[in-house]
């Protein structure tokens, strides 16, 4: 593996990225589906009530034509939900769907939802109940997998731990995805850049000599020095909200340099150094403007500007 950064990613996705080309309250030119039944934009009318739409439809008979999604999860009894408060809010989403236009368009949705409900149960209602187009990430819907991190409100969120109730409800909830990564559709991202820069930096343990016949001990204090960045779960909220990132994507990155910080301070590990050379890539931490962006977006409270300190004074440490 080369020490050295190998920039082969696109040019960053922002000149290709068609967030680039938002056409807020525009409209695609010719959508194919802009007339549907309870699926219109924002530029066109007001948006389309959700229980209005539902109630125009035999869930029942969705089901029975399999058209309703295996994988869905929300099903609730009606008779344990009767006694949660609901209220009504508006969700806008962007949408960007390249096989109908190169347009991005943003849908308004009004929903009535349950007190308990967090974004990502919004999304699956105006899915499942509204418009079976609209496509995003999910998996655990738990905040574990990190597969559900977009801008919620301009903010990058995990959908599945951000409850509705704790948003300004008096203005629509704005839904985008996470920004510096080429838009594939609507709230889906190619996340290849971001994997790429986590492949170099070794994400495994490295460790040399005789192979233990037990385990590899480790006292707590050693494993206490890298506690904090174990805790990732690659939902890339830090990188996808660095300045940095967005200027040119050759930026490794936060969420990167919280993984090889993971492995660089782990005393059973032997390729600090080549980690450490790697990331004093002139595209490495030296790149970080300690603007703090990715601290306050990690879902999981990871101190990662403290992190990336610590990875920037081993490089100078070792130097010396
Ligand atoms: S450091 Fe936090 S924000 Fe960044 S990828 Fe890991 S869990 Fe997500
Ligand atoms: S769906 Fe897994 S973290 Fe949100």
């Amino acid at each position: 593996m080369s020490p050295s950064h190998t920039p082969e990613r696109p040019e960053n996705g922002r000149s290709n990225d068609p967030q680039d080309r938002v056409q807020e309250h525009g409209q695609a030119p010719g959508h194919a589906q802009d007339d549907r039944a309870g699926y219109k934009t924002d530029a066109d009318s007001p948006a389309v009530d959700a229980q209005d739409v539902a109630g125009s439809q035999d869930p029942a008979a969705v089901n029975a034509e399999g058209a309703a999604p295996a994988s869905k999860i929300d099903v609730q009894d009606d008779v344990e939900r009767a006694d949660i408060p609901t209220f009504d809010l508006t969700l806008r989403i962007r949408r960007y769907n390249p096989e109908v236009s190169d347009e991005v368009r943003w849908d308004e949705f009004k929903l009535t939802m349950y007190g308990t409900d967090r974004v990502l149960d919004a999304l699956h209602k105006v899915k499942w109940e509204i418009d079976g187009t609209l496509v995003f990430r999910r998996s655990c819907a738990h905040g574990v997998c990190g597969s559900d991190a977009m801008r919620i409100n301009g903010q990058n969120r995990l959908a599945c731990k951000v409850l509705l109730k704790d948003l300004d409800l008096s203005k629509p909830v704005t839904v985008e995805p996470i920004k510096g990564l080429p838009c594939e559709k609507d709230l889906i991202v190619d996340m290849e850049p971001f994997f790429q820069s986590y492949r170099e930096i070794m994400p495994f343990l490295v460790a040399g000599g005789n192979e233990p016949t037990y385990e590899r001990f480790q006292s707590q204090e050693d494993r206490a020095r890298y506690d904090d960045t174990t805790k990732c779960i690659l939902c890339a909220a830090c990188t996808s909200s660095c300045p940095v990132f967005w200027t040119d994507g050759q930026y490794f990155g936060p969420a990167a340099i919280v993984n090889a910080h993971r492995f660089i301070f782990d005393s059973r590990d032997d390729a600090g150094d080549l980690r450490l050379e790697i990331l004093n890539d002139k595209e490495g931490v030296w790149r970080c403007r300690t603007t703090f962006n990715c601290t306050e977006a990690c879902p999981r409270g990871i101190q990662i500007t403290k992190a990336i300190a610590e990875v920037k004074n081993a490089i100078l440490s070792r130097s010396m």
